[in-house]
């Protein structure tokens, strides 16, 4: 019997609600599979900072480093000014735990609908870089409020995070078929930021010969994102490029309700953080509307991560079964999570 730790982080919106879900699949298949999970709720979010102020506060960040892993719902309020949370809380968990890999698959499952008449195989993954770009808070405000003011928000792209990531991302192209691998970037007018990656792509390229090296800049990404996704099988780009992209990907292949993401430190110094892609979704939070499935194999991708890939797989094989027979018949959050953790559990 494996045993592991995982700290949960249900946060606000629609985050306790698909995390449930995630919760509720994690257990049915750990007990196939030998697996003991013990859980710590930590209370973080909206409903503490309006109680104490806090977002997260370094005392319990030191005690979340020392789970196995992460699991997180989502962050952010529109009673909290924007921002507070998400940099306070969730960036501050992917910034000081190191999560420079996130790692954001897309794939269309054959009887999903996209949005696209002909996607083709849609089945890529995004290595967003996750602790750089102009995520870091390199920035300030003059004469704010005035016809004056002056804002800045300073990309920060330093070799030594840009060589870790592609360095990850040529990995991962590797072990795939197809062998591809994609720059995003802007290189024609971020020309200081754009070279460095360009390079740095060009130079860990010698060391992955039988991975094929493409680049594109990010608008023209889009273009081929809509067009012809197929041709895709990682990209790698940085931050901001990867956070816009991969709500693009989550559109094109079956809606951003499926997308999951790994928050991933690749060098186990601290643990990953397994999270959807979307947001609280204030819209349609705390109504049962929220489609948990990105929650779901979010749990998926924190399990293979953990060297259990038979549990992996058997919570996709529980979604894709699950998304074969959705009938477009609304299914409350519940509903959803209650079917594929059945299904999941054999
Ligand atoms: P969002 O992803 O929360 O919502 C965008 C749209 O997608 C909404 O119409 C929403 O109802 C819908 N949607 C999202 N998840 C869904 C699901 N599981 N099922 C069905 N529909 C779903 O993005 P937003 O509206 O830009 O942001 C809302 C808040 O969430 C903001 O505070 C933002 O900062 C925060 N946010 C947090 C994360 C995160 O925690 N990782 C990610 C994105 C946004
Ligand atoms: C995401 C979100 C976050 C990001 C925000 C809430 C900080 O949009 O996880 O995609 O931009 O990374
Ligand atoms: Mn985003």
């Amino acid at each position: 019997n494996k045993f592991f730790t995982l700290a949960v982080v249900p946060g606000d919106g629609i985050g306790p609600e698909v995390t449930t879900e995630a919760l509720k699949v994690l257990d049915a298949v750990a007990a196939q599979h030998g697996v003991t999970f013990e859980r710590t709720e930590y209370d973080l979010g909206a409903k503490r900072w309006h109680a104490t102020g806090e977002t997260l506060p370094d005392a319990e960040l030191e005690e979340i480093r020392k789970h196995d892993a992460i699991l997180l719902g989502a962050v952010g309020d529109p009673s909290v000014p924007s921002g507070v949370l998400e940099r306070g809380l969730l960036l501050k968990l992917r910034f000081t735990l190191d999560h420079y890999v996130n790692l954001r698959p897309s794939k269309i499952y054959p009887s999903v609908g996209s949005p696209l008449a002909n996607p083709g195989d849609v089945d890529f993954v995004v290595v967003r870089e996750g602790t750089e770009g102009p995520y870091v808070g390199n920035g300030g405000a003059l004469r704010v409020g005035t016809p004056a003011e002056i804002a800045t928000e300073v990309s920060v792209n330093t070799a030594y995070g840009v060589e870790r990531v592609v360095r990850d991302a040529f990995a991962r192209a590797q072990a795939r078929p197809r062998k591809k691998l994609t720059l995003v970037h802007k290189n024609n007018v971020l020309v200081y930021a754009g070279h460095l990656w360009k390079r740095t792509v060009d130079a860990v390229a010698s060391e992955f010969p039988d991975v094929a090296v493409d680049y594109l800049h990010v608008d023209a990404a889009t273009i081929f994102l809509v067009t012809d996704p197929a041709r895709f099988d990682v990209i790698v780009t940085d931050n901001l490029f990867g956070d816009i992209l991969t709500d693009l990907a989550a559109a094109i292949s079956g809606g951003i309700g499926l997308a999951a993401s790994g928050n991933i430190n690749p060098d186990r110094t601290a643990p990953s953080m397994f999270e959807p892609v979307h947001g609280s979704a204030p819209d349609i939070a705390g109504q049962q509307k929220a489609d948990p499935t990105a929650a779901i194999l979010s749990a998926a991708l924190l399990l293979e991560h953990l060297g259990l890939p038979a549990a992996a797989r058997a919570i996709e094989a529980a979604v894709e079964a699950d998304i074969e027979e959705r009938t477009g018949a609304a299914r409350s959050t519940a509903e959803i999570g209650d079917a594929i953790a059945k299904r999941a559990a054999g």
